[in-house]
């Protein structure tokens, strides 16, 4: 008998191309389905069926899932860490080019030229007013990475082909990872230190108990002034009150993130995406055969990986 796979979000088809129509019947309604693959929903433990062995997440982070709860039910949740690692990697890129030129004033200043007829007036009326829209380059500037994962080192050395000086925070840094950055990235012995130096800092964690609201006022004031502060991770990660401080209080320059929020948007000093970091069809293809693999190796081998 074919095994059912309920599905509580589309899920890519080169991922679903995974599970071979004479072993697996895939759809959005079973009554007792033998695994859950889910993208982004938000999972209740009352949802999931008796019937369910194994729970796939297209995606890295798990926090939308009652992972522990599951293991109390002995069922597995395998996630696909590093498949979207790249894509959130070219988002960061362009996060810092926001941070650093004045890319998104220019643009809307642009627009407003739109009833404009005559190219040799516009020109004269945008260089007068170009001065205003300055950045200043990141070759030689300081990135401060925290959590140095599949994602925080990609980031690293992206940074570093961009001439930043990087330094990397992790105390759970794997020894690959260490080996990896270890000509280049600098490593700094505590957040702190790290807060305390860098021109840009960029959130690479997962929510956890140990790093919800970990940078919080304390670490902000620690920050040298004109920081900017990239958190394309987990809106969790930054105590919003204490950011609001000190983005009011200009010690921090600007933050850059890739989730909104009612008490951040519209501010000049804040850019808020709509958590689209991993919104790849590359990344959405490769999170989904990860977890659709791991699902498969688990319901036919008993393996377990990632979980
Ligand atoms: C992830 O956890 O993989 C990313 O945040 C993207 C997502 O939530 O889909």
């Amino acid at each position: 008998m074919a095994k059912q796979i309920l599905t509580l979000n589309q899920i890519s088809l080169k991922g679903l191309e995974r599970l071979p129509r004479d072993c697996y019947e895939v759809a959005s309604e079973f009554a007792h389905p033998h695994a859950i693959l889910l993208r982004s929903h938000k999972l209740k433990i009352e949802d999931i069926p008796a019937s369910v062995l194994a729970i796939g997440r297209a995606g890295a982070g798990t926090n939308n899932i009652p992972v522990a709860e599951c293991s109390k039910r002995g069922i597995p949740v395998f996630n696909s860490p590093g498949a979207n690692a790249n894509a959130v990697k070219e988002l960061v890129a362009a996060g810092l080019l926001l941070g650093s030129r004045g890319i998104i004033d220019g643009i809307q200043y642009v627009d407003t030229l739109a009833d404009m007829t005559d190219k040799a007036e516009m020109n004269k009326v945008l260089e007068a007013q170009k001065k205003q829209f300055k950045g200043s380059e990141l070759v030689g500037k300081t990135l401060g990475v925290v959590g140095l994962g599949a994602i925080g080192s990609l980031v690293a050395e992206m940074a570093l082909t961009l001439g930043m000086d990087v330094v990397g925070y992790d105390p759970a840094l794997s020894v690959e990872a260490a080996w990896r950055l270890s000509s280049q990235v600098r490593k700094a012995d505590n957040l702190s230190a790290l807060f305390a130096r860098c021109d840009y800092i960029t959130l690479h964690l997962p929510v956890l108990d140990a790093t919800r609201g970990l940078v919080n006022a304390e670490l902000l004031s620690a920050v040298r002034k004109g920081t900017c502060l990239l958190n394309f991770a987990r809106q969790e990660i930054v105590d919003e009150e204490a950011l609001v401080a000190a983005l009011d209080g200009d010690q921090l320059r600007q933050y850059i993130a890739d989730f909104p929020s009612p008490a951040l948007i519209g501010r000049d000093d804040v850019i808020l995406m709509p958590h689209i970091g991993a919104s790849t069809e590359e990344a959405e293809d490769n999170c989904a055969i990860m977890a659709a693999e791991q699902i498969r190796d688990f319901l036919e081998n008993g393996n377990i990986s990632n979980s």
